[in-house]
């Protein structure tokens, strides 16, 4: 009613000092993208631009055999470092949802070192104990764990272990070790700090090591 009578004209019943005149008749401000067309069109025109060319050069990368993916080529630094930083915010996002679990039993350790023998000192070496010669030549070369469960907590160990890490050689174990066995194996990996090197030598494999060859210095 009372917005009726101010669009006809009518005298309101208010104080006249109350009553504002709205004399611009331009339209409602647009926002969004509308907003930066209107105001801004090199911006908006330049950001497409950059876009399109991005992908172009993606496809130039993609399609002609320019990057060089040998395995004995370093990344680049920046690659180094987009890749493992992508890695650790991503394992660090998905094991936030991981129980973590009771306090490790020395049977967990024991039986962690043995699988630990048996499936990743070939490629991660353990105490007093190289890698095997051929696992410098993945890239990344896998790291010494050593001091993996102080970068790492309990859930992150065991996310990384049981989903493996993609593009890196780091294979998930989920095919051929139960969570339980998985969990042993993070066991074994809190222990490896303070764990003697006769200790680790001490406890034999229950399966041959896959490598057959990890040179013991
Ligand atoms: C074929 C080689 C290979 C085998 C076998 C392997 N790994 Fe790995 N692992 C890698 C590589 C390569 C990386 C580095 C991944 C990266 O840089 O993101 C890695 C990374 C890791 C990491 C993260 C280390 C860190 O500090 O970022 C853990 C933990 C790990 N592996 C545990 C294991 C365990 C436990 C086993 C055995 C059940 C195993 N790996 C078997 C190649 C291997």
């Amino acid at each position: 009613m009372f917005a009726a009578a101010v669009w006809r004209g009518e005298p309101q019943p208010v104080a006249p000092d109350r009553i504002t005149v709205k004399t611009d008749t331009s339209l409602p401000e647009t926002r969004g993208l509308g907003r930066i067309w209107r105001e801004w069109p090199w911006l908006a025109i330049g950001a497409a631009a950059a876009c399109a060319l991005i992908g172009l050069v993606t496809l130039i990368v993609v399609e002609t055999g320019v990057f060089d993916t040998a395995a004995t080529t370093p990344h680049s630094p920046l690659v180094t470092w987009a890749t493992h930083t992508t890695m650790v915010r991503s394992v660090k996002l998905r094991a936030a949802s991981v129980t973590p679990p009771a306090p490790f039993t020395s049977l967990q350790v024991q039986a962690g070192t043995d699988i630990y023998r048996a499936d990743c000192v070939g490629c991660h070496g353990g105490p007093a104990t190289s890698r095997a010669p051929w696992a410098r030549g993945l890239n990344p070369t896998p790291p010494y764990l050593l001091d993996a469960s102080r970068h790492w907590s309990p859930p992150e160990l065991w996310w990384i272990v049981k989903h493996g890490v993609k593009m890196t050689g780091m294979p998930g174990w989920d095919k051929s070790l139960s969570d339980g066995q998985i969990w042993d194996v993070v066991a074994f990996l809190e222990a490896l700090p303070s764990m003697p090197p006769a200790a680790f030598a001490q406890s034999p494999p229950s399966t041959p090591a896959p490598s057959g060859h990890a040179a013991t210095r």
